[in-house]
């Protein structure tokens, strides 16, 4: 078999007569499963489909496929998610006892690779955007005063862009961090886009970030939990990278994944630029068509200008928070709107806005439907002033580390009489699944208050253990 192309191997190897004694169980038999799951698709390691965790052929070939598209030096198909890149690139920097300088909002895989390697995280918070209660950019200064306090840090990870968009000045962290010569890790999940976008110079690969990984699945066309990891320079050891990769990440991964990831590479090698050019059109006409909304606002586009918005550095305008604060609606009660009256199913809601998020995949009835809900729940909604959000700058006390509230024991609490004891577990928003409370931090009344809040406008805050009311704390 000369074929190169990962998807048209399989396709071909699907048509000859080669009966599996192998794994996967089900045989590729679509005789008797029938042909809607791509199980003729689905192999394991034979020959001549080379070893994700050893590439040396197929695979390999498709790392620097990867490693071309977003000019790394080394980059790794992954399929367990961006969750399993964080963990081994967290894991191939820190080792137990050391300090890593984290951003407060990161997603909960940063905060279980701190807590599995037994690091000592402390935490940069963002500033909050007033109106929308979003999470702003951290910012270099900040970075700068942080390393100065701890100047044995072993890493620095920020979340960039975020769940909802705020891009940070990865350029300025990178240079800041490596005059002090510690690696930055960027959980670019959500910014796998990026770099084929106007935004490209802000993308963390091009800012130089030391590892920087990605949920292909989030923002371009790839199967769910299909991601990429990459490294640049120097300062991280890539042996040791992959050796933290192959504890992380599955034995048996999904030929139909990788595949996946393969077809998203050609796609971009061969219709990236023409697609994201037709993508950039689109949401450039969205923006100048919201400018007549007038109690709903969609953050950064019509009227709503990002200079208004100091607490943040940059917006991917793929991202489309609708802030409802000026009307009655929460963003619970927009979705529902979106959902039940214009068959729009959106991303998330927040107590403030509603995210939407776009894609080069979206189409152009697409948005016109979107426009089409948007401006007819801007007519109904009423006009409301709303005090503004809660906002993370006050962080929790914090009695011990992650990793050493994991040894505690300890009892299950209802949650209105937690306060002032010491959590064992997260709570977060889920989505986007930052923490509110991390374990070996101390409840306190406004914390309280703030997941009754959320609860009240249908948000799900979930606990480490999946449910609230009862939290596992200790005294
Ligand atoms: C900011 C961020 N990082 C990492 C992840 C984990 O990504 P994955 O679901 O691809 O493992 C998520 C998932 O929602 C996320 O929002």
């Amino acid at each position: 078999m000369n074929e190169k192309n990962l998807l048209r191997l399989l396709l071909h190897y699907a048509k000859e007569d080669m009966y599996p004694f192998h794994m996967p169980g089900h045989k590729r038999n679509t005789a008797l499963l029938g042909e809607t799951l791509p199980y003729a698709l689905d192999i394991t390691e034979i020959d001549g489909f080379d070893n994700l965790h050893a590439p040396q052929g197929v695979l390999q070939r498709l790392n620097e496929q990867l490693a071309r598209l977003w000019g790394s030096e080394e980059s790794f198909a992954l399929v367990n998610g961006s969750t399993c890149g964080i963990l081994a690139g967290v894991a191939s920097c820190v080792s137990p006892g050391e300090t890593v300088l984290v951003a407060r909002n990161c997603h909960r895989s940063v905060y279980h690779a701190i807590e599995l390697t037994g690091a000592r995280p402390v935490y940069l918070v963002p500033p909050v955007d007033t109106g929308s209660g979003i999470a702003g950019s951290i910012t270099p200064e900040q970075v700068r005063c942080a390393l100065q306090a701890h100047p044995n840090a072993r890493l620095v990870v920020v979340t960039s862009p975020t769940y909802d968009g705020v891009i940070s000045d990865m350029a300025g962290i990178v240079r800041t961090a490596h005059e002090a010569g510690v690696p930055v890790l960027t959980d670019e999940a959500h910014g796998a886009h990026l770099v084929f976008t106007e935004q490209a110079e802000r993308s963390a690969v091009r800012a130089g970030a030391d590892i920087v990984i990605h949920s292909l699945h989030k923002t371009l066309p790839a199967l769910t939990q299909c991601a990429a990891a990459h490294l640049c320079g120097t300062r991280v050891d890539p042996v040791r990278f992959q050796q933290a990769l192959s504890m992380f990440e599955t034995s048996s991964p999904s030929y139909v994944l990788l595949a996946s990831i393969a077809q998203c590479a050609d796609f971009l090698e061969a219709q990236g630029a023409a697609a994201f050019a037709a993508y950039r059109a689109r949401l450039s006409d969205f923006s100048e068509r919201c400018r007549a909304l007038e109690r709903l606002r969609v953050l950064g586009k019509g009227a709503d200008k990002l200079e208004n918005h100091p607490a943040f550095f940059a917006f991917d305008p793929g991202k489309l928070p609708v802030v409802t604060a000026h009307t009655t609606l929460d963003g619970q009660a927009l979705l529902e709107h979106l959902r039940e009256d214009f068959a729009i199913e959106g991303e998330m809601a927040a107590i403030s806005y509603a995210l939407l998020m776009t894609s080069v995949c979206d189409t152009e009835a697409g948005f016109t439907r979107l426009l089409e809900a948007l401006f007819a729940i801007d007519r109904e909604a009423k006009f409301c002033e709303k005090p503004p959000v809660f906002s993370m700058s006050a962080l929790p006390e914090r009695r011990c580390s992650p990793a050493e509230a994991a040894k505690r024991s300890g009892r299950l609490c209802p949650l209105q009489e937690a306060a002032g004891k010491m959590s064992l577990e997260y709570v977060f928003c889920y989505p986007p699944g930052s923490p509110l409370l991390v374990p070996g931090e101390i409840v306190n009344q406004d914390m309280v208050s703030h997941i009754l809040k959320a609860q009240a406008h249908g948000l799900s805050v979930l606990s480490s253990r999946g449910a609230l009311p009862l939290l596992r704390v200790c005294d």
